[in-house]
């Protein structure tokens, strides 16, 4: 279907994605949608990226793979037509917008698995989360063809993973990372923000404060950075830290002190909503 407000298509089977004419260089921006000023930013890096000959493509499907028993699927925002016009006025050329049934046959047996870095950190904590990412993101990179994709720095470890999948399955296809955004009071865009009340939205700008107190702090060990983060996060009563690890940001192992290439990483709840935020130190 070509959209009648502007140039930009959309598509919604695996099959019209195949038939599509290519354009020199197709920079896909992989999303769940409840578009955002971040995804806004991966458009304008894509475009970028893209040159004035090439094209960007924008997915959006909330892939239930990767959310474990019990978290957000199904409350996850879903907002078809706002979506269409945000891609609509951030140029984006091709919106391909798939169903689960499209995605996945129901006797499905294959999955792409990363066995080592999604140990830890968001992997510990939702296991299967990373089989479900991969699965999808190399599916996506399949059906879109694409030439380079974005992943945004706030899900570092995804991002991390996403290269090694890469690198080891030899997709020939660029990966590129786009630096986290945030709000005016350091809150990094998430579409799960949405979730918060006011007073957790308020609370919720101590994450960011604890990153940047940690980075201030210097060249510490990782017990005094994470007792710091930890004592900054306290000071908002509504957040529950599920974890703080300073960890090696090529390998994800924990790491004694800060370092060269050392990243802080923080999951913390505000209620019932987990927001994951990290800063690279050293
Ligand atoms: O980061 C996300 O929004 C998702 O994990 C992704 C990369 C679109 C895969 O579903």
């Amino acid at each position: 279907m070509i959209d009648s407000g502007s140039r930009m298509r959309i598509i919604t089977t695996i099959a019209e994605a195949q038939a599509q004419s290519h354009a020199k260089c197709r920079v896909i921006v992989p999303t769940m949608g409840a578009l955002h000023k971040a995804h806004g930013e991966m458009v304008r890096v894509a475009r970028k990226h893209a040159g004035y000959d090439g094209e960007v493509a924008l997915s959006i499907f909330v892939n239930p793979l990767q959310f474990e028993p019990g978290s957000d699927y199904e409350r996850y925002p879903r907002l078809e037509k706002t979506d269409e016009e945000f891609c609509r006025n951030a140029g984006v050329d091709l919106l391909f917008r798939p169903s689960v049934a499209e995605m996945y046959a129901d006797d499905r047996t294959v999955f792409v698995e990363e066995t080592s870095l999604s140990n830890t950190l968001e992997g510990k904590s939702r296991p299967g989360h990373f089989r479900g990412v991969c699965t999808v993101v190399a599916k996506l990179f399949n059906i879109l063809s694409a030439d380079a994709a974005l992943f945004g720095e706030k899900d570092f470890q995804q991002l991390v993973i996403v290269r090694r999948m890469v690198r080891d399955l030899n997709f020939k296809i660029n990966i590129i990372a786009v630096p986290t955004v945030r709000e005016e009071d350091g809150l990094a865009f998430s579409s799960r923000n949405q979730y918060l009340n006011p007073e957790e939205r308020e609370q919720a700008a101590a994450l960011h404060k604890a990153l940047l107190a940690a980075e201030n702090a210097g060249n510490k060990s990782a017990r005094e950075i994470v007792d710091l983060v930890r004592r900054v996060i306290s000071e908002a009563p509504l957040g529950r830290i599920d974890y703080v690890e300073l960890v090696d940001a090529e390998t994800l192992r924990p790491i004694n002190t800060v370092r060269t290439n050392s990243l802080l990483a923080v999951a913390v709840f505000f209620g019932k909503t987990r927001l994951i935020d990290n800063i690279r130190l050293g």
